[in-house]
């Protein structure tokens, strides 16, 4: 009572003082995220495939630095009804998961459909629906089928039918009800890390041309499955394609013309690479890395450029294919021409722009080494992205804030976090950016890939050594309940 007295004696001393409480417009949309492989669990469940994730995981078990895997996660296959209510519990508007691909198409390949991997997606899709909580689908969320990479998976120039094949089946099925689907997650982590720094399956270790490849086959798969859903399935379904990218601010640590050129070519290396081919005016690579690259692959030896190039064709079909950016943002780093293109021995993708990264002792630290409160980071990275794309629609598709295991209910920096982050979405709204929503990573906590349970990401708390996965919310989830009610920061 008391508590409630006072917060409506600031509230009334604030319009007194004529302060406005800055509020979320009324049609945007607060969810939450997740992926199949994070939290599902039921890795072998009825006729499921083998993905790449079971594959490395079952038989390089030290890939993983506590050495376990996604068999049981937080067994959303079994919990789904939980965390519907969890959804229900937040007052979610929307949800972001993820298909698995190997779970509907246990082969990779669309000459076998599961009837029991489409019962658990109708079932959590129709569960959402029932509360009235807008489903938002990512197509993959990197767990392909075991068989597709076993041919080359995005390095094979075929990936991008089996891609759309795929993506029709999804489409066919539950298209009636979901509405925002995207197809890809973070293109960067499914090439630079899959196919070249091997830090993600499947961890192929071809650094200086696998990365590139890959790029292209992945960007080409997405315009393939936004086709064929523009053309065959929006005039009925009347729903919305894009992709998400991860989007971390790259800004130049001083203001000198150098560092600033580090800056650009780092963000055309981490993100332009992926965003340049769909939502550029132009399409195709981004120009100063293409260029770099080219020459640096002939001082190297190579008789072609490492990164391929765009058929003019395949410019064309790749550009414009997106009807919202999807970004992923967690943190900023300052960019440094100073250690810039230093002569490596071995080529990255790094080396091709350099390696000057800076991040200042005073921001705060997650548990996560990558991951530190920027200021202002989401509006830096918006509006540099509406300028340079000419003004589309985004969604936030994931922002959130680690912790270890043991570190107590009351995550006091993760609340301090989502904050920090939602009033610079609030900057970005008011500097004329058309954002629409804001999943937090994660509803709950799951499967950090690599660092397997060590790092911890949900509103819930997951206990992953009951039997069924018992979830509490953490003070960040009573703290998120209230701004999504309220649509705003402050209370
Ligand atoms: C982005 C990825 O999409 C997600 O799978 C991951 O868990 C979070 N980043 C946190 O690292």
């Amino acid at each position: 009572m008391k508590l409630i007295v006072i917060l409506c004696t600031i509230v009334t001393a604030r319009s007194a003082l004529g302060i406005q409480l800055r509020r979320f417009p009324d049609d945007f949309i607060f969810g939450a995220a997740t992926a199949a492989y994070q939290i599902e669990g039921g890795w072998n469940a009825d006729d499921k495939g083998e993905n790449v994730w079971d594959y490395i995981t079952h038989n390089n078990p030290n890939y993983i630095v506590d050495q376990t895997n996604g068999d049981v996660a937080a067994d959303s296959y079994h919990n789904y009804k939980r965390d519907v209510e969890m959804m229900r519990e937040l007052g979610l508007d929307a949800y972001r998961f993820s298909f698995a691909w190997s779970r509907i198409l246990p082969l990779g390949f669309n000459n076998y459909v599961s009837k029991s991997g489409i019962a658990f997606y109708d079932n959590y899709i129709n569960e959402m629906i029932k509360y009235n909580i807008t489903p938002m689908a990512t197509l993959y969320h990197w767990d392909l089928p075991q068989k597709i990479q076993d041919l080359g998976g995005f390095a094979n120039p075929l990936f991008s039918d089996w891609f759309e094949d795929y993506a029709r089946v999804v489409f066919e099925h539950f298209g009636d009800r979901i509405k925002k689907w995207l197809t890809f997650n973070e293109p960067r982590e499914i090439c630079f890390e899959g196919y070249g720094s091997h830090t993600k399956a499947p961890a192929i270790n071809i650094t200086d041309v696998g990365t590139y490849i890959c790029a292209k086959n992945l960007v080409i798969a997405h315009a393939k499955a936004y086709r064929a859903y523009n053309r065959d399935y929006k005039p009925v379904q009347n729903g919305e394609c894009g992709i998400t990218i991860s989007v971390n601010w790259f800004g130049p640590l001083t203001n000198s013309t150098e560092d600033q050129f580090a800056a650009e070519m780092r963000r055309q290396a981490e993100w332009g690479i992926y965003a340049e081919p769909i939502f550029s005016k132009d399409g195709g690579f981004p120009k100063e890395l293409e260029e770099r690259v080219a020459t640096k692959s002939l001082q190297q030896g190579y008789q072609w450029s490492r990164m391929p190039s765009f058929t003019e064709e395949e410019r064309m079909f790749v550009r414009g294919t997106y009807d919202f950016f999807g970004v992923n943002h967690y943190t900023a780093y300052l960019v440094s021409a100073n250690e810039y293109l230093t002569d490596q021995i071995e080529p990255s993708l790094l080396d091709d722009v350099g390696v000057g990264i800076h991040v200042p002792e005073e921001w705060p630290k997650s548990a996560s080494s990558w991951l530190t409160q920027a200021p202002n980071s989401i509006y830096n990275s918006l509006v540099h992205l509406k300028n340079k794309y000419n003004d589309p629609i985004f969604y936030i598709t994931e922002n959130g804030w680690s912790t270890t295991p043991s570190d107590s209910l009351f995550d006091e920096d993760r609340v301090k976090y989502y904050r920090a982050a939602l009033e610079s979405v609030l900057n970005a709204i008011d500097a004329g950016v058309r954002i629409k929503g804001y999943m937090a990573w994660s509803l709950m906590d799951n499967f950090e890939w690599l660092l397997g349970y060590t790092e911890r990401f949900g509103l819930y708390h997951v206990d992953f050594e009951s039997p069924n996965r018992t979830r509490t919310p953490r003070k960040s989830a009573f703290v998120y309940k209230q701004i999504v009610k309220s649509r705003t920061i402050d209370p």
